[in-house]
């Protein structure tokens, strides 16, 4: 067999294969719960977005995982989805509540913090098709309670390819890779979580 096919294939590859499925479960998970019907639903999908966001927060900030992702972090994506809230007119309390469940996520100080990246960032592929019936069915946009589904200044694939090529030349060894890929499946899995807590 020639080397290129004995080659291990790519993190964000890998990434993507080996969450295919939960990512699936979770996509009719959440359209099964009609959440663009109104805006009492999509409220609960904004607080499910919420406490992944709230999750993930920390690590838009750590300065080992910049450096990995040089410029590919945007730490303002919190920010984004409280806006949303707050458009929505969810109460401060509830958004405590949210605070308080996401701060129960446990994500290891390794590479599975790639992993859980790899989710977040991945959600703004998806975010693509979800805001055009954000828009459609409830009046809402990206400038007014679906700011955190905006695409990436730089464009959502364009922004989407520099970050898998960084995830690519990050050269992690194969248990680092594994690791990467634990993480991006216990986000998913936190998410689904939230999903059946709120949805
Ligand atoms: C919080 C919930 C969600 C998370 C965490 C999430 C996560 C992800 C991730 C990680 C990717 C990147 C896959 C890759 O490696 O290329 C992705 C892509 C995608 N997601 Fe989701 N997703 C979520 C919800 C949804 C929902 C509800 C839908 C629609 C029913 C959806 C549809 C898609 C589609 C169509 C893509 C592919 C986009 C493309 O390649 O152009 N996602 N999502």
């Amino acid at each position: 067999m020639s080397e290129v096919a004995n080659a291990a294939p790519p993190l964000s590859r890998r990434l993507k294969n080996e969450t295919a499925s939960v990512h699936e479960t979770l996509d009719k998970r959440i359209m099964t719960a009609a959440p663009f019907s109104d805006r009492q639903r999509y409220a609960r999908f904004l607080r499910v977005q919420l406490r992944l966001h709230h999750a993930t927060a920390p690590l838009y900030r750590d300065a080992r995982l910049q450096a990995g992702l040089p410029g590919l972090l945007d730490p303002n994506r919190l920010e984004a989805v409280q806006s949303d809230c707050a458009d929505l007119g969810l109460s401060p309390d509830v958004l405590d509540d949210d605070r308080r469940a996401a701060a129960k996520a446990v994500i290891p100080d390794g590479c599975e913090a790639f992993g859980w990246i790899y989710t977040q960032e991945g959600s703004r592929m998806g975010a693509a098709i979800l805001l055009k019936e954000v828009e459609r069915e409830l009046g809402l946009s990206s400038a007014f309670g679906a700011r955190h589904m905006a695409a990436h200044p730089d464009g959502r694939a364009p922004h989407w390819r520099r970050f898998k090529a960084a995830l690519d030349a990050l050269g992690l060894t194969a248990g680092e890779c594994q690791r990467a890929v634990a993480g991006a499946r216990a986000a998913f899995r936190f998410v689904q979580h939230s999903v059946d807590d709120l949805m």
